[in-house]
């Protein structure tokens, strides 16, 4: 806490796939207090993950009081709430006693592939590209809704009679915090919406006959609204009557928290898994490489922004899983520690395909791989193959960025957790063959929250205000010959083809 920081304060809400978080931010978007508490990770079966959507709606509202008494304030000192969270994450809950159905459905979960696959064959996978600027993947929320659908007993008849309401994490939080049972606002940002395969991305409203194609009732959607606007206020608990006036999916939010406001800008975010962004401006751009067109930001009734984007489905979740599964370090911290005490990664090659694979390849039948063992190998080169595979899986997506703008990578702004480690950071610089910088505030997503609600109460004048807090911390650049790179790439690729067609 800076005891010198007077107030207003913006309290920004993110709800992650890890844990959820509230950060109190002052008028120069300097952190003045956080809190923050994980919630459990659900695995049934492989290739399945669950959240408990009533554990995170508890640990949402302990960590927006922690923060409020962390700062030494009251609902007063508050001017707006803003919402960011963990996208395409699916909930169906009853509006009339506000109960989940089933727990989430969490956006790594990949139990919608066949269904995908079916969808494919009778209806196109072009089609929903074309509408929606997404592939048929597992990863989206709109197969997930069919799943919940089809296999919670009841629930379809429920649905069609208007009981059932349908939301990611923004409407959830924003439904709960806006009172709930009692005169809750059931509304999604044009971010979220973008992300469930349901919404015409041209048009910014629910695609009917998508709904009809996937047997999706109307009736449980929220109303899409922009990212920065006030939806409502809070009922109850410590902010009660604040404005809760924004939502943006957490990538789109660190855009924004970025400060990525221009044509060609890009950030990319290091959590459990990584995501590039890059604006793209007022028209959206298709990719024929692999990345998803999807809505940036949309500001009250301005023009929306559209980006591409890259999606890497795992890479701080591998470190976790070598922490909590494999047991090979005891703190997410010591991968670096262990990777640093080789070398090189004495040929081995870790392709996280736990999820699939995201982008460029979209394939929901891979399944993860360790390639090139040898006796020789040891913990700590697979540490390191570890860190390198969240540096090669970066570069295919910047590859595929220059491929679809014709813009160049000259420097990579990046954020999130995983960036405090120094040698991914590096390594990064090297297989990008490009600087890689981070701002000061390393809380971008929370920070985008804050900004986007800032602007709808007039906090912040305009987004120049905004660009005016960035300011750099750290800066890495490459020191890899180009040969190393290209025979290093070269086999990262033969590894990431074994991953293909695991699962028939
Ligand atoms: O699309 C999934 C993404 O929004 C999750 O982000 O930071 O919780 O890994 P994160």
């Amino acid at each position: 806490t800076d005891a010198h920081t007077t107030g207003p304060f913006i309290a920004a809400i993110d709800q992650g796939t890890t844990s959820s978080r509230c950060i109190v931010f002052d008028k120069d978007g300097r952190i003045v207090s956080v809190d923050q508490k994980e919630h459990e990770q659900i695995f049934p079966k492989p290739g399945w993950v669950e959240h408990n959507a009533t554990e995170i709606w508890e640990n949402v509202q302990e960590v927006v009081a922690g923060a409020i008494v962390k700062a030494g304030i009251t609902a007063a000192d508050v001017k707006a709430i803003g919402i960011t969270n963990q996208r395409e994450t699916t909930l169906l809950w009853d509006k009339n006693t506000g109960e989940p159905v089933h727990n989430a459905l969490v956006w790594q979960d990949t139990r919608t592939d066949a269904l995908c696959k079916e969808l494919g064959r009778n209806v196109g996978q072009d089609r929903f590209r074309r509408e929606t600027g997404l592939p048929l993947a597992s990863y989206f929320a709109g197969p997930k809704v069919r799943w919940l659908l089809d296999n919670v007993e009841g629930l379809r008849e429920r649905a069609e009679r208007g009981d059932i309401l349908f939301g990611t994490m923004d409407s959830w939080v924003i439904w709960n915090l806006t009172g709930g049972t009692d005169g809750g606002v059931h509304v999604t940002d044009v971010t979220n919406a973008s992300r469930t395969l349901l919404m015409n991305l041209h048009e910014m409203r629910w695609d009917e006959r998508i709904l009809q194609s996937m047997e999706i009732p109307a009736a449980v959607l929220p109303e899409i609204r922009s990212s920065a606007e006030v939806y409502g206020n809070a009922k109850g608990g410590v902010l009660d009557g604040v404005p809760v006036a924004s939502a943006l999916g957490d990538q789109q939010a660190a855009l924004f928290g970025q400060t990525c406001f221009s044509e060609g800008e890009a950030k990319s975010t290091y959590g459990t898994g990584t995501f590039m962004l890059m604006n793209t401006g007022e028209t959206p751009v298709n990719s024929y490489n692999g990345l998803l067109t999807t809505v940036g930001y949309r500001i009250g009734d301005q023009k929306p922004a559209y980006a591409l984007e890259g999606s890497i489905a795992v890479t701080g979740s591998l470190v976790q899983w070598m922490r909590d599964q494999m047991g090979l370090i005891k703190s997410a911290a010591e991968i670096e520690t262990l990777a640093s005490s080789v070398e090189d990664n004495g040929g081995a090659y870790f392709v996280p395909a736990f999820s699939g694979l995201f982008a460029p390849y979209w394939r929901s039948d891979a399944r993860g791989v360790i390639a090139g063992l040898t006796r020789y190998v040891t913990k700590a080169h697979i540490a390191r193959a570890v860190l390198e595979a969240t540096a090669w899986q970066t570069r295919e997506i910047t590859d595929a960025m220059t491929k679809d703008s014709g813009v160049e990578l000259t420097a990579l702004k990046v954020d999130g957790g995983m960036t405090s480690n120094n040698l991914l950071m590096q390594t990064l610089a090297d297989f990008l063959d490009a600087p890689v910088v981070r701002p000061m505030v390393a809380e971008t997503t929370c920070l985008g929250a804050a900004y986007a609600a800032g602007l709808a109460v007039g906090f912040w004048p305009d987004t120049d205000a905004l660009r005016a807090n960035w300011r750099r911390a750290a800066e890495w650049t490459p020191r890899m010959d180009a040969d190393t790179r290209d025979r290093e790439y070269k086999s990262w690729l033969k590894a990431v083809e074994r991953t293909m067609g695991w699962i028939e």
